[in-house]
């Protein structure tokens, strides 16, 4: 490596926020670049020149005060766009994942007031017990640093096994179990195992993103079908051939209906029929409020035509990137070599961790803790609504969960995104629903997913208060 290379690379690296406060010695960087240590100072002093380090006698170099950022605080325009015109031609799953409009929601300003739906609080998760569980994780003797089993620990998978007949009524052996990286890798390894470019999904219509952007990436043709205030509209099925439904029976996503029971037997049978595997996503089943619980899909198929999938996301949080598929008898040896294919097996210690801590029962009370605060939230949430919106408003899927979904009647459709930029601009964010929507879309109003599970429970009456004024003054403009 030449000078004008090192120097090209360390400018943009500083710029780029690599080095949040000193660079590499010289003795170091020579080293492991394989130049002289002269060529490496050269380099220095003509980077502190130009103001980008400052440097001390002794002491590391240091990145200037004006350059020294957080290594996720990049600056625009610095790196430019690689040209592809030199690279091989995408593959077809390239091709569509090109195509496709992903949600960056990490990358937008914070604002104060924010409803967004999917995270949870992190005063909200249980610390104190997760610490132990991890600590007892890195000193369980049993444990050793070789690769393990990519379907996941036995530990881990007899404590879900417990877990999931206890809570959900699933019942299942501990070999149907696959310990996932999220609900999204099980995803995935649905869509590895059975589409294709010739292959059909039915989903909900409006559908968890992340499902559906994945199917798409599969090549395979997708079929939407419309969802009602109860799940999915299943007598929809009836003239349709799919290999594989994608559900989230006990709360749809983002509607929040619940399947009833006749329409669970009717979607069981259709399957049965046409030889169709359901996947059921039951991404926030143990939260509801004023319903009986209601037993997954998973329960009433002894064909062996339901996958039932879930994670950690919801109850602990989403960066554990710990969920399970239990899937058919008859899937578990491909499915675990799909697994092992994808990343040889999920962390270790998280998976021992996670079986110390549902085994100890932590994870139990932490759901029944968690369950009494989303309830005092959603409560807090709905009636200040109705006080500060009153008629204006129609909210769909409150009865479980940890979001619900606001209709504002006279706010047209066209508006939403214009009304989630204004409310943005004024420190409140809420997220518009129809970008969720593929082709069912019947409601003229503009309608926003909002969640209660981040946000503080004391923001959430100033919130609404401000919400309350700023939509005053986007419907009537003279008030602004
Ligand atoms: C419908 C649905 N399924 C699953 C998940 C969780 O995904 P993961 O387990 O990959 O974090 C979410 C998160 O918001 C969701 O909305």
């Amino acid at each position: 490596m030449k000078f004008k290379d090192i120097h090209s690379v360390l400018k943009t690296q500083i710029l780029n926020g690599v080095y949040p406060v000193h660079l590499p010695s010289t003795r170091y960087l020579a080293g492991e670049l394989g130049v002289s240590r002269t060529t490496v100072s050269l380099v220095f002093e003509q980077l502190a020149a130009e103001g980008y380090i400052e440097l001390k006698q002794g002491a590391r170099a240091k990145v200037a005060g004006e350059f020294s950022l957080k290594p996720d605080d990049k600056r625009g325009g610095v790196a430019s766009i690689p040209s592809v015109d030199r690279l091989p031609r995408l593959s077809g799953m390239g091709e569509q994942l090109s195509q496709l409009s992903m949600d960056m929601k990490y990358r937008l300003e914070p604002v104060l007031y924010d409803f967004s739906y999917g995270d949870i609080a992190k005063a909200n998760f249980p610390t104190r017990h997760w610490r132990q569980s991890l600590h007892a994780a890195m000193s369980s003797s049993p444990f050793t640093y070789d690769y393990q089993d990519p379907a996941g620990l036995a530990v881990l998978r007899n404590a879900l096994q417990g877990y999931l007949w206890r809570a959900r009524g699933v019942n299942c052996d501990p070999d149907q179990i696959i310990i996932t990286s999220g609900t999204q890798q099980a995803l995935d390894i649905v869509a590895r195992l059975f589409l294709d470019r010739q292959r059909r999904v039915a989903l909900e219509d409006p559908c968890y993103k992340m499902a559906k952007n994945l199917f798409a990436a599969s090549m395979a043709e997708l079929i939407h079908i419309p969802v009602d205030e109860q799940g999915l509209m299943v007598d929809h099925l009836d003239t349709i051939k799919a290999d594989l439904v994608y559900v989230t029976p006990s709360h749809q996503f983002p509607l929040g209906g619940t399947l009833p029971i006749e329409r669970r037997m009717k979607l069981i049978d259709w399957a049965r029929q046409h030889g169709s595997l359901i996947i059921e996503d039951d991404y926030d089943g143990e939260y509801r409020y004023d319903m009986k619980p209601i037993s997954p899909l998973f329960n009433f198929s002894d064909a062996d035509n339901v996958m039932y999938i879930s994670s950690v996301s919801k109850i602990l949080a989403p960066v554990i990137r710990l969920g399970f598929m239990v899937v058919p008898k008859g899937l578990v040896d491909v499915a675990r070599k799909a697994k092992a294919l994808l990343d040889r097996q999920s962390g270790v210690f998280e998976q021992i961790a996670l079986s110390h801590f549902i085994s100890n029962g932590h994870y139990e009370r932490h759901i029944r803790q968690s369950r009494k605060h989303f309830a005092d939230i959603r409560r807090r949430l709905l009636s200040g609504l109705t006080d500060v919106l009153g008629n204006d408003i129609r909210i769909s899927g409150s009865a479980a969960g940890l979001h619900i979904v606001v209709w504002f009647n006279r706010i047209p459709k066209r508006d939403e995104a214009g009304f989630v930029a204004y409310l943005r601009s004024h420190s409140v964010g809420i997220y518009p629903v129809s970008g969720l929507f593929t082709q069912h879309q019947t409601t003229d109003c503009a309608g926003f997913v909002m969640g209660y599970s981040s946000i503080h429970a004391d923001l959430i009456h100033p919130g609404l208060i401000r919400l309350q004024a700023l939509y005053r003054a986007f419907v009537e403009p003279s008030n602004r």
